[in-house]
């Protein structure tokens, strides 16, 4: 769709940027938060990038307040953090701990005493250890009230101040990694627990949602889903099918359960033919359509591309964790789909298809098909950056990236995409997750690297470049 003309975007457009907990706060055991299920897997031998834990992070924890004035001078208008679960309650329930909620609350008047509007994400996978060792986590329906419990705990105490929350984070990637990959804790690689645990998960996201409703009139609520459209390599019909498979499979099966309270049904038919689907129990369906969301967080990075792949065929693969570019190897489901490289598009480092259109492409794919409205509540680019001997990160590349994806934004709302704003990933460099310090994200430099460092914030070039993109409410696209 070529439009002749381009709307501006809306004048209430959210422009932000986002973190999560884990990956910035650091302070693992400061003012009596629990240990999570990530501050104990990260010490385990050979589970991530040289060692590299979040013990330390980027010190958010201490910085707040540098890191807020900075989101001010950049004009940010929305600021994407997660909650840590175990900061709260540091064994999962019982008794709450004010001095993390406190921590929360600082980081809420803050933001909002500069006009950001704060985005408030209630889990991005650091489940408090002491869950996981009780009952096995998101494998037992006993995580339901306890989640439940943790979420009213906060919509009671910043229900007044937070508009806009997002229940779980990526709940297909973390829980895909968790069970299948073995990747992210509890490490197991089991297919029929997978899709149990996803179940419950779903569970747990419905009843929070439901309860959203009766504490917090007037906010909105959503899952971030982690959104990779399918293509297919071809226009041959068996490509077209392995398309549609995924499709499903790595897409729908998360999107329909949230929005239409039902699974997809060729992915549901196979699974009950393998032993593998989720027991549902009555009442569970039900509860999945009391508790649908307002809007659907979308964290976008890149299309995937796929091909048939035949009973027998390419099983599941790790994803690249070193940054050596062409070194990701094919990864399917034998039966069903096998990802092929796209011919069309430039990839990242870490082998990341670079595609704006497939951005727009999911936007219009999700609008069309569930009627809600969006917010990206992750975009951007991990590349290993360098501070340079003029004290300065030239980081255009993400200039490029960031500017061509914000561009496809104003296609989709052209295209009439309800779309409430869009969040960076990230605000400053993280930690990320199996990839340590050296995959960069942030419009902030942090002086760091898998054994430490000064933890001095330097802004960098995407840093001016956004400032002056919000500056102008998107003009100077
Ligand atoms: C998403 C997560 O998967 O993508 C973030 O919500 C993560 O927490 C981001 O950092 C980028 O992934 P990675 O693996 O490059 O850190």
């Amino acid at each position: 769709m070529h439009h002749p003309k381009i709307k501006d975007f809306p004048s209430d457009f959210l422009w932000g940027a986002a973190s999560a907990a884990y990956q910035v706060e650091g302070a693992w055991q400061d003012d009596g938060k629990g240990p999570s299920v990530w501050d104990v897997f990260t010490k385990l031998p050979g589970k991530t990038f040289q060692g590299s834990n979040g013990d330390v992070a980027v010190d958010h924890y201490h910085r707040v307040e540098e890191d807020v004035a900075l989101m001010a001078e950049m004009g940010l208008k929305a600021y994407r953090f997660s909650v840590s679960w175990p900061r709260i309650f540091p064994t999962g329930r019982g008794e709450v701990n004010e001095a993390g909620l406190a921590f929360y609350e600082r980081l809420i008047d803050s933001l909002l005493a500069h006009g950001i509007e704060p985005v408030l994400t209630l889990y991005h996978w650091d489940l408090p250890q002491a869950l996981q060792e009780e009952f096995g986590g998101w494998e037992d329906r006993r995580i339901i009230d306890d989640f439940e419990h943790y979420c009213v705990t906060l919509y009671q105490r910043f229900a007044g101040k937070v508009k806009y929350w997002v229940s779980l984070n990526e709940q297909n990637y973390n829980l895909t990694n968790a069970y299948q990959l073995g990747t992210h804790p509890p490490a197991v690689q089991d297919r029929k627990r997978f899709f149990a645990a996803n179940h419950i998960a779903f569970l747990a996201n419905a009843r929070v949602i439901k309860a959203f409703r009766q504490h917090v009139p007037g906010g909105l609520i959503g899952p971030s889903f982690a959104y990779s459209p399918a293509y297919p390599a071809s226009c041959a019909p068996s490509d077209m099918l392995a398309y549609e498979n995924a499709e499903e499979f790595t897409n729908l099966w998360w999107l329909d359960a949230y929005c239409f309270g039902r699974y997809p049904q060729a992915a549901l038919a196979y699974l009950r033919g393998t032993g593998e689907a989720p027991e549902i129990l009555p009442g569970d369906l039900e509860l999945l359509r009391e508790g649908t969301p307002d809007y659907i967080g979308v964290n976008y990075y890149y299309t995937l591309t796929f091909t048939d792949n035949p009973i027998g065929g390419q099983t599941m693969q790790r994803i690249n964790t070193t940054g050596q570019k062409g070194t990701t190897p094919s990864s399917g489901v034998p039966g069903l789909y096998k990802t092929t490289p796209n011919p069309h598009l430039e990839t990242s480092n870490w082998d990341w298809a670079i595609d704006p259109t497939g951005m727009r492409i999911a936007l219009r794919r999700l609008s069309s098909r569930y009627g809600l409205p969006l917010m990206i509540t992750e975009n951007g680019l991990g590349e290993f950056d360098k501070l340079t001997a003029d004290g300065r990160v030239h980081d255009d590349y993400r200039i490029a990236y960031l500017q061509s994806h914000l561009k496809a934004c104003q296609e989709a709302l052209q295209d009439g995409v309800e779309l409430l704003g869009y969040c960076a990933w990230s605000f400053t460099d993280i930690l990320s997750w199996l990839n340590g310090y050296q995959k960069r994200y942030g419009f902030v430099y942090v002086e760091r690297d898998e054994q430490g460092g000064s933890l001095r914030r330097i802004k960098k070039e995407s840093f001016h470049w956004y400032k002056s993109v919000i500056a102008s409410g998107g003009k100077t696209l």
